[in-house]
């Protein structure tokens, strides 16, 4: 591990900057580009919180950064959003100990999970990328802007956003589900809700904003990708970014301004691929995010009062 010569001389060309006074909290830091992200911002000084569900790969993966970083700043706690009640916890832990946030990285997310459900009964790629990452946004909400300094907030969307419908009489494609329509369903979703929740809190000082990775090397790329790709993955590599570029787009997000609502990605062939920079946002991305709000209200009460 460390970072590639690649990385740190693109950071060195646009300006990429310290981070030292800086906090960043990622979700789904212990893998992926969760984890490289959480690399970039340790090599650039800041103190990392890993969000994560499970402990034990959590504290791998700390250690693994320690080995590489022995003086940096890293804690582990727990979360799994895809549990309403792991939200609350998690936010409890968070405004009861007074944690100061700079950054907050929602990056934890699945792909393939037929048949499944999260702890709270909902299908499970929907439930975790879409509903459980709304909620954690809306509960943690009121205590960034008690903050009062300057929050960003950056939701994780997919290039799938661009290709997902949404229905709200069969939101869980009950009947005909396929793993790719759902996916890109729960990433359209949390765009279109990113940009309302962006676009209506201009005043606030909690500038939100989304990152998508291309298409990485990653356990979901090679999901959605199909068996015969997963199996000779490893052959294709080049055919893919590397989690680590997909994690740079971060590291631009805090070095630079960008308006609340934009999406920052790689830059070449259609945005699959390449470093970071400011994506067209797509006219759908732009309407319907206060209806998901109500729908995903409505969906969580559902459960609670069960
Ligand atoms: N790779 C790509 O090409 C690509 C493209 C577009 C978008 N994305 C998005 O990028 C993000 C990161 O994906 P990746 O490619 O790095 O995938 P990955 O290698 O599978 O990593 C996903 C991470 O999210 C964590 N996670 C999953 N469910 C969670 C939950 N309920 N609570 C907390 N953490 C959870 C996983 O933890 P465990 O180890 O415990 O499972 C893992 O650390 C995702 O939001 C994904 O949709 C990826």
């Amino acid at each position: 591990m460390s970072l590639s010569k690649k990385t740190t001389r693109w950071m060195d060309k646009h300006n990429i900057t310290r981070q030292d006074e800086k906090t960043v909290v990622v979700t789904g830091a212990n893998s992926g580009i969760g984890f490289k992200i959480a690399e970039t911002m340790v090599y650039l000084g800041a103190t990392v919180i890993m969000a994560c569900r499970n402990l034990s790969k959590a504290e791998s993966a700390k250690r693994a950064l320690l080995d590489e970083y022995p003086n940096a700043n890293i804690h582990v706690i727990e979360l799994d959003i895809a549990s309403l009640n792991s939200i609350d916890r998690f936010v409890e832990t968070i405004s009861n100990n007074k944690i100061n946030i700079d950054v907050f990285v929602n990056n934890a997310g699945i792909f393939h999970h037929k048949g499944e459900v999260t702890s709270d009964g909902f299908e499970a790629v929907l439930g975790t990328n879409f509903i459980g990452t709304y909620y954690i946004c809306e509960k943690l909400f009121p205590y960034l802007e008690t903050l009062g300094h300057p929050v960003t907030l950056i939701n994780t969307i997919s290039l799938a956003h661009r290709f997902g419908k949404i229905d709200f009489n069969d939101f869980y494609y009950s009947k005909h589900y396929g793993n790719f329509k759902v996916y890109a369903r729960s990433k359209v979703a949390l765009a279109k809700y990113t940009y309302s929740l962006a676009t209506s809190r201009q005043n606030s000082n909690v500038t939100v904003l989304m990152n998508h990775p291309g298409i990485s090397m990653t356990p979901i790329a090679l999901q959605s990708f199909g068996k015969m790709i997963y199996t000779i993955g490893g052959a294709l590599k080049w055919m893919f970014n590397s989690p680590e570029k997909s994690s740079l787009s971060v590291s631009l997000i805090m070095s630079k301004h960008f308006d609340a609502g934009s999406i920052i990605g790689p830059n070449v062939l259609v945005n699959g691929w390449g470093y970071p920079r400011k994506n067209r946002i797509r006219k759908r991305v732009k309407t319907g995010g206060e209806e998901l709000k109500e729908f995903a209200e409505v969906e969580i009460s559902r459960v609670r009062n069960k």
